[in-house]
């Protein structure tokens, strides 16, 4: 037998009404917020990605799934959405446009990571980008729409953590003190953080091992070492946050785990603590169009996993409103009357009714015990009588009470 990829997973029509639900509120946040949907492809130039996210990263180093196509093209399937967006900007020419340009897409997401509750080898994620504008009032508009975001899925008890971890102006200085105090305690790192020590410093702090996490506790604060043009900023966003009312927390040990990030990052959590429950975060790049080749172009955003997003609300029983469904069931009894019952469901769709017809000869118990399991609210029965006379028993299938009527009056009855 086979079986799904292991990280991977069918989403069963039973789960769907969460999907439909979440995608719902994506487009409402986007649309109250003038974000643009974009859809890139699933697959890029491995560059692309190695390049933005940093070839120091996890992401990069372990989780890429990449391959030589037949043409000799190394591709790599999107292990995240930023850099394909960013790259259909510079590509399009959209720095022609208004700016900030504001996109969101939600997208098939692929790393190749160690399967648990919350963490696939692809998941989704929806995301959004506001690309041209370094205005501290557009970081705290990103935070707005990513904290309203979930406030609309009537999601409860998160949390909003905050940091800035400077520019490249700011940043080297802050590593250097940064090492300077881990050379101090290599003997207590894990042997990962020893790593990190020499070649991705700033992820010295996000380390979820207890003695690690001790260590960066107290570890020199980024937000202490910024430039003055850095420290405006955040003083701004926190400012703007306020005025919202946003309850954030500024968390000196958030630092995100792609390399492209400059100033103000940020990531939403349940309270809960854990490894990976990280609902969504994000954060400004104001480099990383230039590095792609563009000309200096300030840019923020934000990704949140949909599927994490839905182990959270099974956990708080959030309410889901049920998918539409057809309503009527069409049962019938002998040969004439399933040619009436063929037109009859035909009619019925085209204006705009949706019906599920009896397929198969089963009894008319057995039809109205399938009606019952599909949820139908009304059964129509036709047998050789109601053919005759022109007639269809409705039946109500909460009450079990029946009646007769003329076929041409169903339609009616049934709206
Ligand atoms: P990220 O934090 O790597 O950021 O991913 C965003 C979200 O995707 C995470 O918070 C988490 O909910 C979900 N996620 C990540 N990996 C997995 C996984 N293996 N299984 C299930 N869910 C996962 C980014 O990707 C950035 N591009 C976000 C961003 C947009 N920054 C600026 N703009």
């Amino acid at each position: 037998m086979y079986r799904a990829p292991r990280g991977t997973s069918d989403i069963l029509p039973r789960e769907q009404a969460y999907w439909r639900y979440i995608e719902q509120k994506v487009v409402n946040a986007c649309q109250l917020y003038g974000y643009e949907r974009i859809d890139a492809p699933a697959f890029e130039d491995t560059k692309l990605f190695s390049r933005s996210v940093g070839e120091d990263t996890d992401i990069v180093e372990k989780q890429m799934y990449t391959f030589e196509d037949r043409g000799g093209n190394k591709i790599t399937l999107r292990p995240e959405g930023t850099a394909p967006v960013c790259r259909a900007y510079l590509e399009h020419g959209l720095h022609n446009l208004p700016q900030p340009v504001k996109l969101y897409y939600i997208a098939s997401i692929f790393r190749y990571e160690r399967p648990q509750a919350g963490r696939y080898r692809q998941h989704y994620q929806f995301g959004f980008e506001a690309i041209g504008d370094d205005d501290p009032a557009l970081d705290a508009e990103v935070i707005d729409m990513a904290w309203q975001f979930f406030q609309s899925l009537n999601l409860r008890h998160l949390s909003l953590q905050l940091n800035s971890i400077g520019c490249k102006k700011c940043r080297p200085g802050y590593l250097a003190i940064l090492k300077d105090y881990y050379a101090s305690h290599t003997r207590d790192l894990c042997s990962d953080c020893k790593t990190r020590l020499k070649r991705n410093p700033l992820r010295l702090l996000d380390c979820k091992k207890p003695q690690c996490q001790q260590i960066a506790n107290s570890a020199p604060r980024s937000i202490d070492y910024l430039c003055p043009q850095c420290d405006e900023h955040f003083n701004r966003v926190k400012r703007y946050l306020e005025l919202l009312d946003l309850p954030f927390a500024v968390n000196h040990r958030l630092v995100r785990g792609l390399d492209y990030y400059t100033r103000t990052v940020f990531e939403i959590q349940p309270e809960v603590e854990g490894a990976q429950t990280t609902l969504g975060g994000g954060g400004r790049y104001d480099d990383l169009i230039e590095e792609l080749g563009g000309k200096p172009t300030p840019a923020l955003g934000f990704a949140a996993g949909i599927e994490r997003i839905i182990l959270n609300l099974k956990k708080q029983n959030v309410p889901i409103p049920p998918l539409p469904r057809p309503q009527v069931f069409i049962a019938h009894i002998g040969d004439k009357a399933r040619d009436e019952a063929i037109k009859l469901a035909a009619a019925l769709r085209k204006n705009g009714i949706g019906v599920i017809e009896a397929i198969g000869n089963k009894s008319l118990k057995a039809q109205l015990r399938q009606a019952n399991t599909l949820g139908a609210h009304h059964t129509v029965i036709i047998g050789e009588q109601e053919v005759k006379t022109g007639t269809v028993i409705l039946r109500d299938m909460t009450t079990a009470q029946q009646r007769t009527i003329p076929i041409v009056q169903l339609q009616e009855e049934l709206r």
